[in-house]
C-alpha cells in the first residue's frame, strides 16, 4: 500500500498535546505508511500555551502556522477556514485528523469536508447536551461532518448513535457512509507515557514552587461561562479563598491568560487580594510536565477543563467541576468527581467533604489501555486497504 498523506490540525494547547499522542505512534510504529503534515492554526500562540509543548513533548514544528490568534467566534473560526482551505488545496492530503472541540477543530472540519477530503475526528462523541457552549456546536458539527468518528467512552458512542451514527457500517466509509468505533483516550496514552518522565525532568518543580506532597489543592479555570461572567467567576473565587484559609491548605492556581485578563481587567480588588493571601498561589499556564506533577502530588482538584477532569481520575485524585453539566459522565456516576457549578454552597460542601478521607474511592480503567492512538492510527490504514 503506498504511504497515506495525513493532515493533523492542531490549535489549542490540549490538541497540541493530543496530537504528540498520534505523532509518537507514527514514528514508532508506522512511519512507512504514514507521512503526518501538521497544521497549527496559531488560536494558542503564547509560548506557555502553545511553544512549550512542542519542546517538551518533543513534536516535530508545524509544517504550517496560520497564526489566527485571538478573534470573536466568527472571525476566529472563518481566518481558519481560509487558511487551512489553501493548505489542502496545496497538500491534498489523504485524510485530516481533528481533536475535540474548539474552533480549530470546527474550521477543520468544514474546510476539509467541503473539499471532500475524509475527516476523521478524535474525542468524536462528546456532548453536554448544552448548546449555548461553543464547544457543544463544535463538536456537534465537527462530528456530522466526519467519516471515521472515535468516541473514547461509552457514553459518546451511545450519543452518537443516539444522533443517527450506525455502528454496523460496512466499509467503503464516507462522510455519507460514516463508522464509528469506541476506543480509549489518547490523553491516557499521554499519561501513562509522561508521568515517570515528569518525575524525571522535573524533579524540583513542587520545591520551586514550595508545594508540599499531598498538601495542596490544583485549581484551573478558563472556561468561558466562568472567566466572561464576573459575578460568576468572582463567587468561585471568593469561595476558594476563604476555604483555603478555613482549611490551612494552599491552592495552586495555573491560570489561562483569559482568567488572568478578566481577573486584571474586571475584579482588580480581588486579584489583589488573591495575590496577598498566603494560601493562594497564581503562576503563568505550566508545561504538560509540570501539570502531570502537580496533578499527581496534589490532595485534590478543582477545575472547569475537559482534560483535567479525566487527569484527576488518571492520578486518583478526587476533583470539583465547576460546570452545570460534564462531558465525561462516567466521573460524575463513579462518585470521583463532582458538579457545583458555581454554587458557592456546593462548592463549600464538596470541598470539606473530599478534603477528608478519600480511601473509599475508586478509581476504574473508564480510558482503554494506553494504546488508543496505536488503534485508530491501524484502523486508518484499514480504511485506504480497503478503498
Ligand atoms: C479554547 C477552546 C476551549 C478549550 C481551550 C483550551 C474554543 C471555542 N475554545 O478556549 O474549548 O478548552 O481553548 O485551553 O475554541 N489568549 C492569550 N494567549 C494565547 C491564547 C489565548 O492571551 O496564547 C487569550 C486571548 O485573550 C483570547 C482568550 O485567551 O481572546 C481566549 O482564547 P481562545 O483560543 O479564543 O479560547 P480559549 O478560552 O483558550
Ligand atoms: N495543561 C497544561 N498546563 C496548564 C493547564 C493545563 O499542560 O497550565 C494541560 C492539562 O494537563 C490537560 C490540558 O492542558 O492535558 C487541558 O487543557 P485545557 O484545560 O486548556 O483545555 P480543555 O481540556 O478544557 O479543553
Amino acid at each position: 500500500m503506498p504511504q497515506i498523506k495525513l493532515l493533523n490540525i492542531v490549535g489549542a494547547r490540549p490538541q497540541i498535546i493530543k496530537a504528540s499522542a498520534i505523532s509518537r505512534a507514527i514514528r514508532k510504529y508506522f512511519s512507512k505508511d504514514i507521512a503526518e503534515i501538521l497544521v497549527h492554526t496559531g488560536q494558542h500562540y503564547d509560548n506557555e500555551m502553545s511553544g512549550v509543548f512542542f519542546d517538551e513533548l518533543e513534536i516535530h514544528k508545524p509544517h504550517y502556522n496560520l497564526g489566527v490568534g485571538s478573534a470573536k467566534h466568527g472571525r476566529q473560526t472563518s481566518m481558519m477556514i481560509t487558511g487551512i482551505e489553501e493548505v489542502l488545496l496545496k497538500e491534498k492530503p489523504d485524510c485530516v485528523l481533528l481533536y475535540g472541540d474548539t474552533n480549530s477543530t470546527l474550521a477543520g472540519a468544514l474546510a476539509a469536508s467541503k473539499l471532500h477530503f475524509p475527516v476523521i475526528h478524535i474525542e468524536a462523541g462528546l456532548r453536554s447536551f448544552n448548546k449555548s457552549m461553543p464547544e457543544e456546536l463544535n463538536r456537534i458539527m465537527s462530528d456530522h461532518s466526519s467519516t471515521l468518528l472515535f468516541a473514547p467512552t461509552n457514553a459518546a458512542f451511545k450519543n452518537l448513535m443516539s444522533e443517527g451514527f450506525r455502528p454496523e457500517n460496512s466499509p467503503p466509509y464516507t462522510i455519507d457512509n460514516p463508522k464509528i468505533y469506541l476506543t480509549g483516550d489518547i490523553m491516557y496514552d499521554n499519561t501513562l507515557f509522561f508521568a515517570g518522565l515528569a518525575e524525571k525532568k522535573k524533579a524540583s518543580f513542587l520545591e520551586q514552587l514550595s508545594l508540599i506532597r499531598d498538601n495542596y489543592i490544583l485549581v484551573t479555570i478558563h472556561r468561558d461561562s466562568n472567566t466572561d461572567d464576573v459575578a460568576r467567576l468572582e463567587e468561585i473565587l471568593v469561595t476558594l479563598k476563604a476555604l483555603a484559609e478555613q482549611k490551612d491548605i494552599t491552592l495552586v492556581m495555573p491560570l489561562h491568560p483569559r482568567t488572568i485578563i478578566s481577573l486584571k481587567t474586571k475584579l482588580v480588588s480581588l486579584y489583589n487580594e488573591l495575590w496577598k493571601c498566603r494560601y493562594i498561589k497564581i503562576i503563568p499556564p505550566v508545561s504538560f510536565l509540570e501539570m502531570i506533577l502537580l496533578e499527581k502530588n496534589c490532595r485534590m482538584i478543582v477545575t472547569d477543563s475537559g482534560g483535567v477532569q479525566k487527569e484527576s481520575h488518571f492520578f486518583r485524585k478526587p476533583c470539583i467541576v465547576l460546570r452545570k453539566e460534564t462531558e465525561w459522565i462516567e466521573l460524575v456516576n463513579n462518585g470521583t468527581s463532582k458538579l457545583v457549578d458555581a454554587d458557592p454552597e456546593r462548592i463549600e460542601e464538596e470541598f470539606i467533604k473530599l478534603m477528608g478521607s478519600h480511601s473509599a474511592l475508586e478509581y476504574p480503567g473508564f480510558y482503554g489501555d494506553g494504546k488508543t492512538a496505536e488503534f485508530i492510527l491501524k484502523e486508518i490504514l484499514l480504511m485506504f486497504e480497503k478503498e
